[in-house]
């Protein structure tokens, strides 16, 4: 296994989550409020903001697939796994783990946005710095971090990783 170097803590996720889902409880006070996670990444902090959020909201999830095995972005997406739920007038919020190149979920706001939704955010843990190719309005961002690939709490490696209760910086420069 490659070497991991912690970028974010544990204790730094937990107290971030619990900000992002006191904004988003009274934002969406007296609304009806369907969050929708992108799998795999983002079932960790879905998991977890849920639990920060005091609002009798409802969850669904999509899966699509964006990278494949490498780290770098294909620009290809495809959604395989849609919604459960309808979300025509609807308050939708999208949670993402991170945002990177932005032409993942630039494509999953197009197609949920032709569903007329009452309104779409986004809330992403991660943001990558500068290197969004596509401009992007992230309504509740955690942490912005640089270019570097990141693993844990959600985010894989190959498939791996995903299990890290907090997120590191993997080390493929250096011997296994
Ligand atoms: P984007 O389309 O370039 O914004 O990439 C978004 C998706 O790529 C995320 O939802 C992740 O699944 C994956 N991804 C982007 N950056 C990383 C990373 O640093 N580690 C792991 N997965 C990543
Ligand atoms: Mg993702």
């Amino acid at each position: 296994m490659a070497p991991i170097r912690t970028l974010i803590s544990q204790e730094q996720i937990a107290q971030k989550l619990g900000e992002m889902g006191r904004a988003i409880s009274d934002d969406y006070r007296e609304k009806d409020l369907l969050i929708v996670g992108v799998l795999k990444g983002a079932f960790m902090v879905m998991a977890d903001l849920a639990r920060e959020i005091d609002i009798p909201a409802e969850f669904d999830f999509m899966a699509v697939s964006s990278y494949g095995a490498s780290t770098q972005t294909s620009g290809v997406v495809r959604i395989l796994k849609d919604l459960d739920h309808e979300i025509a007038d609807r308050n939708v919020l999208v949670v993402e783990d991170v945002i990177d190149s932005g032409l993942t979920l630039n494509y999953l706001m197009k197609s949920l946005r032709v569903r007329k939704p009452a309104s779409l955010e986004v809330a992403s843990l991660l943001v990558k710095e500068g290197i969004q190719r596509v401009p992007l309005e992230v309504k509740y961002q955690g942490f912005t971090i640089g270019s570097e690939f990141v693993v844990g709490y959600g985010l894989d490696y190959g498939g791996r990783y995903r299990n890290l209760p907090y997120i590191g910086v993997l080390d493929l420069e250096s011997d296994e």
